[in-house]
């Protein structure tokens, strides 16, 4: 085996186990000349994606185009990542060449679908959606088909009655119940029928779960693995961190999880008795991916739903004093994401939120921030729960 070779197997073991920073480590110990290989390139350029330094990834990427300018893991994976930064042209133009070296890949028409669906090219969006099988695809093709005003109702009508048939998933539902209550019509797609009697409030300060220490610690880790902070269209004055948090491999952050773990397997138990599709297809296997929210004075998060969660929670590390009713608060509804509403009011319910709350509710709800006008900071720690 040569050296390259055996390089490569240290790293692909490394990145398998999920080890990402080091792989870093390792390949800082490497020559520069030995940093040649296409593998080996794609592996630190996805490696330095997962912990969130995206310039890092950019940068290996464009060295792997490189050595091969169709590699498919190359293409995909700058292209991500360009999109991941908001370079939604330049990612595009990478998944329109791997789309045409490989027509029938699943995550290739996937990507450009979601590319397309980045630049509001709704029916371009929904046509390579359609020549994907991935998980959500239906589910995607039915958004934009939903979005676009010039699109065929009777295609709508048909995905939904296809979904019916297969497993529930939220955004499906989200789309499903907003279209029911528009139309006055009965939503009978099984989700979660009455998705504001699970959401689910504890405060982990008064139970003593976590206190002040924990959250500085937290605070102190997160600022120190310097991960990127991604501006994101439906933040107003904030950030938000990049990658997924439970990578860091810190005390607080594993202290964190372990609660979370906790928590999420209490959130089940508590709903077992009901036949809701959120509880009787609950994913056998998932991951917890997570994420810190930072508004700043004026800040503000626009209504949303979590795509990809089953179900999604937040914590609240700081929270800015109430200065009107409500500021700083959470608002959940059924409305959001620009669906077409006709006028019609949907119904929401106002979250009030403490420092220390721990909120989880269906993924499938549309929830926002309400603006606040203190000069404090509000941070969040923000999480899905994802089947994989
Ligand atoms: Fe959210």
């Amino acid at each position: 085996m040569t050296l390259k070779t055996k390089n490569i197997e240290i790293l692909k073991k490394l990145f398998d186990q999920n080890k990402y920073q080091e792989v870093i480590q390792e390949v800082d110990k490497l020559k520069k000349e030995d940093i040649d290989h296409i593998d080996t390139l794609n592996l630190i350029a996805y490696a330095y994606a997962r912990i969130g330094k995206l310039e890092n990834s950019i940068d290996f990427f464009y060295r792997a185009l490189e050595v091969n300018s169709e590699n498919y893991t190359t293409l995909i994976g700058l292209g991500d990542t360009l999109q991941e930064i908001g370079k939604q042209i330049e990612a595009l133009n990478f998944y329109e060449k791997a789309v045409e070296k490989y027509p029938d890949d699943d995550v290739a028409n996937f990507s450009l679908a979601q590319g397309y669906r980045k630049i509001e090219n709704l029916k371009k969006a929904a046509f390579y959606y359609g020549k994907t099988d991935r998980r959500l695809s239906t589910a995607f093709q039915l958004e934009c088909i939903y979005l676009d005003k010039n699109s065929d109702k009777k295609e709508f009508d048909k995905i939904i009655d296809e979904s019916r048939k297969e497993a529930p998933n939220p955004l499906v539902a989200s789309i499903s119940r907003h279209a029911a209550i528009k139309n006055s019509t009965y939503d009978n797609y099984n989700f979660c029928s009455e998705p504001f009697k699970f959401i689910n409030k504890e405060n982990l300060i008064q139970n003593n779960i976590i206190d002040d220490d924990l959250i500085n610690d937290l605070m102190r880790d997160i600022n120190d693995a310097n991960t990127s902070q991604k501006a994101q269209a439906l933040i107003i004055n904030g950030l938000q961190t990049s990658g997924n948090l439970f990578l860091l491999n810190s005390s607080s952050v594993n202290k964190i999880k372990e609660i979370i773990e906790k928590k999420i397997k209490l959130y089940r138990e508590e709903f077992s008795d009901s036949r809701e599709g959120i509880i009787k297809y609950w994913p056998k296997n998932f991951d917890i991916y997570g994420w810190i929210i930072t508004l700043k004075k004026g800040g503000e998060l626009k209504p949303h739903i979590h795509k990809l969660g089953w179900i999604s929670s937040s914590i609240y590390l700081k929270r800015p004093k109430r200065k009107g009713l409500n500021d700083g608060d959470l608002k959940f509804s059924f409305d959001g994401a620009e669906y077409p509403s006709n006028g019609v009011s949907f119904p929401e319910k106002i979250q009030e939120i403490n420092k220390g709350d721990m909120i989880m509710f269906p993924s499938s709800i549309f929830h926002s921030t309400i603006p606040f006008s203190s000069d404090e900071e509000r941070i969040t720690l923000a999480f899905d729960v994802l089947p994989t």
